[in-house]
């Protein structure tokens, strides 16, 4: 067999990618293998291909640049996922051709690094005879099969530094500041964010909020004497009786854009109390930049651990982050599809509870 690895980047971007690709890189060469890197996601596999070989010479840097230097899409011709929950099988066609150019590419191996919708697409192409391994990518921490996902710690440090610098200009303004980040269904980034940077209230999805409860934690702050509110909300956090707050009405192929809870929550809480408001929505600022330490040796790690499973030919899975905090591979089929949510009973929430931080309702007694 030749040894000769494809590695492609698929979805939203997140920090820390770029040291995946050069961990494998690196472990490859020390074996001899050669790696070729698919530009634009796996649209990249298809005709024309446009790959690059990657050389250890290129790696320089590399572990700590953001983004990703073989570019990526989160919609194209292998869109798989349109909403939670909701599968799309990308057309036989489109599969065959990514596949006949895999074989006339001579690889022996393709490393997809994403999320669901990435992973989604990676079992489908390892249905169709395609030796895939996976490695988890996304700042929302939503994998239930992995421990933790790289990207995420760097948003919530992203979240938390806006979080410090929000406060002060709360307090001196005596505003309820309202800080939106993303958290598509998992509310990971808002919880864990929260809890570091000191919000006051958390809206997260797994727990849908009112209005009453919100006013009543501000109210409670008055009269405490703590004339300002710091407020985070993921973007996919509901109203009670409500669904997203979309930014776009278009669906097609993707996942729908979320966007402008932050704004809503703000409007709301302005008319009810009074108070001054603001929102922030820190978007895509927590995707870019720089990776975290943690992030840092974690990607590092998947890297070496993908190459480790293509070097035994261990096909069809992902490697995860294991609860006893060893690397470890999970079937690409576990991985997928199953998110992982905050739970709203569970010890991160109490603990926040357990410091009157109010999650926009009425917490069981
Ligand atoms: O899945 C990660 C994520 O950051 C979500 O939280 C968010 O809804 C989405 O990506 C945004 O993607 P886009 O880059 O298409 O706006």
């Amino acid at each position: 067999m030749t040894k000769k690895i494809g590695i492609v980047t698929g979805g939203g971007d997140c920090p820390g990618l770029n040291a995946v690709i050069r961990a494998i890189v690196k472990a490859g060469a020390l074996y001899g293998w050669e790696c070729l890197g698919i530009h634009g996601g796996f649209d990249g596999l298809l005709t024309p291909v446009r790959a690059m070989p990657l050389a250890i010479k290129d790696m320089d840097g590399l572990l700590i640049r953001g983004g990703t230097i073989l570019g990526t899409a989160n919609s194209g011709q292998f869109s798989a996922k349109t909403g939670r929950g909701e599968l799309r099988q990308v057309p036989k066609k489109i599969m065959n051709q990514a596949k006949a150019n895999f074989d006339k590419l001579a690889l022996s191996a393709l490393v997809a690094i994403g999320g669901d919708g990435t992973l989604t697409i990676a079992q489908q192409m390892f249905e169709m005879g395609v030796p895939v391994v996976g490695v988890p990518k996304t700042i929302d921490n939503d994998l239930d099969a992995t421990q933790t996902t790289f990207g995420f710690d760097t948003a919530v440090a992203c979240a938390v530094d806006a979080l410090d610098r929000l406060h002060s200009t709360a307090q001196s303004h005596n505003r309820v500041m309202v800080l939106e980040v993303m958290g598509r269904y998992a509310g990971w980034i808002a919880a864990y964010a929260g809890l570091a940077g000191g919000a006051d209230v958390i809206l997260i999805p797994e727990i849908k909020f009112n209005y009453d409860a919100i006013q009543k934690k501000i109210k409670a702050r008055e009269t405490e004497g703590k004339h300002f509110t710091i407020v985070i909300v993921a973007e996919g956090a509901t109203l009670e009786g409500q669904g997203f707050i979309t930014s776009s009405k278009t669906k097609g192929d993707r996942e729908v854009r979320l966007g402008g809870i932050g704004h809503m929550v703000a409007m709301e809480i302005e008319t009810l109390t009074k108070k001054e408001t603001r929102c922030v929505v820190l978007g895509h600022l927590q995707r870019g930049g720089q990776p975290t330490q943690w992030d840092r040796q974690l990607c590092t790690r998947f890297g070496v651990h993908a190459f480790q499973m293509i070097a035994k030919k261990q096909f069809g899975y992902m490697v995860a982050l294991k609860k006893n905090g060893m690397m470890g591979p999970v079937t690409l089929s576990e991985a997928i599809n199953k998110l992982r949510l905050v739970d709203p009973d569970g010890e991160l929430v109490m603990t926040a509870r357990a410091l009157g931080i109010s999650f926009g309702d009425e917490p069981k007694s």
